[in-house]
């Protein structure tokens, strides 16, 4: 074998709408800065046309290719073989937990997208919050725009629902991806509507501090922190209407 190939089995795994699950196995040589998902759509190409992925961009902007790959969630376009494994290893491949399968590697996710759909997130941020590099000096004086830089960089890809363990636990959390981008609204626009939304027993305080969400988003969105920050924000704004309404009440005495 070529030296520098390196001869790894992946193990994937297989459904079919009622049929039970399986891994089905190909042992192929490969390049090992190859990445995850070249191998996977070699796999279909050369070894099985019934496997089913989905990927758009390759280069980490659609958020399509999101998977698990030897138990951590990751985007198999930018993941490489040699990061994950080592000659004559072993990488398992599965789709995201927490959300419904619907067939081998690809998960509905139809769920998050219309949640966020509610929060009226810009996925598509207008230029301004984009903040391109030239528009960086005018952005500057705008106190948002570190809030801006990082979220509207949030691609959709869901592994930070994967990761979640309070995702795994209870189907109702809205779970960090939604509670992020309401958080990014909020410093926009501190409206207390968006505050509400996440102030709800399956929002905000459904979260368990496991900060799985932050360590796999491959965004840099921290949407633990911005957990935190929102619980914060409506400590804050509680303890301030008591105080206000404890002072009114003295006024009136
Ligand atoms: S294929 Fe688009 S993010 Fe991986």
């Amino acid at each position: 074998m070529n030296e520098s190939k390196w001869r790894v089995t992946f193990r994937i795994f297989r459904k079919r709408s009622n049929e039970r699950p399986y891994y089905d196995s190909f042992c192929i040589d490969v390049d090992p800065d190859e990445y995850i998902l070249d191998a996977i759509e070699r796999l279909w190409a050369q070894h099985d046309r019934t496997l089913t992925f989905r990927h758009a961009c390759h280069h980490s902007t659609c958020g399509a290719c999101g998977m698990r790959v030897n138990g951590r969630e990751k985007l198999t376009c930018i993941t490489t073989i040699r990061s994950m494994t080592k000659d004559g290893g072993v990488v398992k491949v599965e789709p995201m937990r927490n959300f419904p399968i619907i067939s081998d590697l690809v998960v509905d996710m139809g769920d998050l997208f219309s949640k966020m759909d509610r929060t009226r997130f810009d996925s598509v941020a207008p230029l301004d919050d984009a903040c391109l590099p030239y528009e960086k000096p005018r952005l500057a004086a705008h106190s948002n725009v570190q809030e801006a830089e990082r979220l509207v960089d949030c691609i959709e890809c869901g592994l930070c629902i994967s990761a979640c363990p309070s995702s795994s636990t209870d189907n109702e959390y809205v779970g960090p991806a939604v509670l992020a981008a309401i958080h990014l609204m909020y410093n926009q626009e501190p409206a207390q509507t968006l505050l509400d939304l996440a102030d709800h027993h399956t929002g905000l305080w459904r979260c368990h501090s496991a900060y799985e969400c932050t360590y796999v988003c491959p965004s840099g969105v921290d949407p633990a922190w911005r957990i935190m920050d929102m619980r914060k924000k409506v400590i804050r704004n509680r303890l301030k209407s008591v105080f206000s309404r404890s002072s009114k009440e003295k006024s009136d005495e």
